[in-house]
């Protein structure tokens, strides 16, 4: 059973009264959004990326250099890592989970996004989540955390537990990939090695799907 908290979710709308009625929609008003200052220093939007009809999304914190360069999430080297991650249990963008951002713009020298940047993209990350309806959110690192769950500290806690989501969805705390990277260590209860255990888990949810 998933944990319980209190609701962050908004998700009161009917399909009829939906703003957007589909992705591309979303993403061409995200494209040509200047809602907060990160559009004044963006070099592209970073929308998402992957399969859309599947029933697993990643959410992350907001795109870095690479990201910004190319319009793709989680490109970098730890994009890099976190794929390998993924792919052991045969996870991945081609194939069957999509990835996005909490915020869709790269803030300056990678610093955390602010609230109030947070709550300004937040429609674009509702309206991908209403339209796709994911089975299961993988909330990839404290700032995903923060933005769905609404606590602040303490992914090294929560990880690997199971969270309620809109629209019925599982949501799961994944430690983000930087921080793994800063931590080699694959031994047993390293960050790596839990991290493998959650992923794990994850598919097995998958799976019960298929
Ligand atoms: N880190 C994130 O949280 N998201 C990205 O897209 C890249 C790095």
């Amino acid at each position: 059973m998933p944990n319980s908290q209190q609701s962050l979710f908004n998700f009161d709308n009917t399909d009829e009264n939906l703003r957007f009625k589909t992705l591309e929609e979303v993403k061409k008003v995200c494209n040509y959004c200047y809602k907060c200052d990160l559009s004044k220093t963006r070099t592209n939007v970073v929308f998402g990326e992957g399969v859309f009809s599947s029933k697993i999304m990643l959410i992350g914190e907001g795109p870095g250099q690479n990201e910004d360069e190319t319009g793709k999430p989680f490109v970098g080297k730890a994009g890099k890592f976190l794929d390998k991650f993924l792919e052991t249990q045969d996870i991945s963008r081609e194939k069957n989970i999509y990835i996005c951002n909490i915020v869709k713009c790269r803030p300056p020298e990678n610093r955390v996004p602010t609230n109030e940047e947070m709550a300004a993209c937040r429609e674009y990350l509702d309206a991908q989540i209403q339209l796709m309806r994911p089975k299961i959110i993988i909330l990839c690192g404290s700032t995903a955390v923060k933005a769905m769950l609404g606590v602040k500290s303490g992914i090294t806690k929560i990880r690997g537990q199971w969270f309620e989501g809109p629209f019925d969805a599982k949501m799961m705390p994944l430690l983000h990939p930087s921080y793994l990277l800063r931590n080699q260590s694959k031994a047993v209860d390293s960050p790596q090695w839990l991290t493998l255990q959650d992923i794990q888990k994850i598919k097995k949810e998958l799976d019960s799907f298929n």
